[in-house]
């Protein structure tokens, strides 16, 4: 098969598309042989708003996208199990020898047990957090303590979590699944890690929540506008550590690899995988 990628191709000979949102293609109606929108991006909910995009859509799913979230959700984990601000932050020479539990006795709760979550799941049951995951659908993911689904399990996913990651869409039914009464449900003191986004928390619930102490620390590496402005409060808050949008990022050379898989898939007749469901919104 010839291909030829090129940001000019007429719309009416273009196959299939890759989209990043902030990219200049707007009206997808002209395009009307394409089999596929392929997106650069994980999440898709900016896209799906797009009024002309009948297409079919396609998530990133991907190597590098896995391994970096993996990495971070373990590493961030981690600097709150292990109480690492207090030595790192020290300024007086006071010798405090706190010594931290093992992780078997730190559990930890994922929301969103897809790609990214249960590979992050995975990563923290590995290091001996006892991992309770939660997603729409029952799963059994080997290695977790248990997984929990569906809104009539949340609160017992939450009750748990003395640390808790979120790994879900943004969807309509996610969208501030953070507020003030599931705040309320974690043990007091949790920490709280947002590479999902910004969104599925409500914000000034999160910030009253880590005043009262409830909350013990956020550390949100996803946003509701990004760049996060630059007098929002988040940027002071001191028990809130912005992360801006670095946990994982499409890797261009583990993605293409993907994105060439997928569409000799195509090609060959077969089903696209990675499609969007419309109606679920991820
Ligand atoms: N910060 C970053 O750098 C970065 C990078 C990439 C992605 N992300 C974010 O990470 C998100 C997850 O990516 P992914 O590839 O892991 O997505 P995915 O494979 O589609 O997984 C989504 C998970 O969320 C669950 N879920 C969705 N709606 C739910 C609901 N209403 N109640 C309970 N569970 C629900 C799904 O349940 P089922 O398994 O039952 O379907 C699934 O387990 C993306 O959407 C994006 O927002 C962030």
């Amino acid at each position: 098969v010839e291909a030829r990628l090129s940001p000019d191709l007429a719309p009416e000979e273009t196959d299939f598309i890759l989209y990043a949102p902030g990219g200049p293609l707007r009206d997808f109606s002209p395009y009307v042989r394409a089999r596929a929108v392929l997106s650069l991006w994980a999440g898709v909910e900016r896209i799906l708003g797009e009024p002309t995009l009948t297409q079919p859509l396609v998530r990133m799913v991907e190597d590098g996208l896995r391994q970096q979230m993996r990495e971070w959700v373990a590493g961030q984990v981690l600097r709150h199990h292990l109480g690492l601000d207090a030595h790192i932050r020290r300024r007086d020479p006071v010798w405090n020898p706190v010594v931290p539990p093992p992780a078997p006795e730190r559990p930890v709760t994922v929301l969103g047990l897809g790609v990214l979550g249960g590979a992050a799941a995975a990563t923290l049951a590995q290091l001996g957090f006892p991992v309770t995951g939660w997603s729409r659908s029952q799963k059994a993911l080997p290695g977790l303590v248990r997984c929990l689904a569906g809104p009539e399990q949340l609160s017992a996913a939450l009750r748990t979590a003395q640390i808790l990651v979120l790994l879900l869409p943004l969807t309509p039914e996610t969208e501030n699944l953070l507020d003030a009464r599931r705040l309320a449900e974690l043990p007091r003191g949790a920490v709280i890690l947002n590479p999902g986004r910004g969104a599925l928390i409500d914000d000034a619930a999160l910030i009253a929540a880590l005043d009262s102490g409830q909350v013990g620390h956020a550390t949100l590496d996803t946003f509701r506008q990004e760049p996060l402005p630059p007098d929002h409060p988040f940027w002071f808050h001191p028990r809130i550590t912005v992360s801006p949008h670095v946990a994982a990022e499409t890797r261009p050379a583990t993605a293409a690899q993907a994105i060439a898989a997928n569409i000799a898939r195509s090609l060959r007749g077969e089903p696209l995988m990675h499609l969007v469901d419309r109606r679920r919104g991820y």
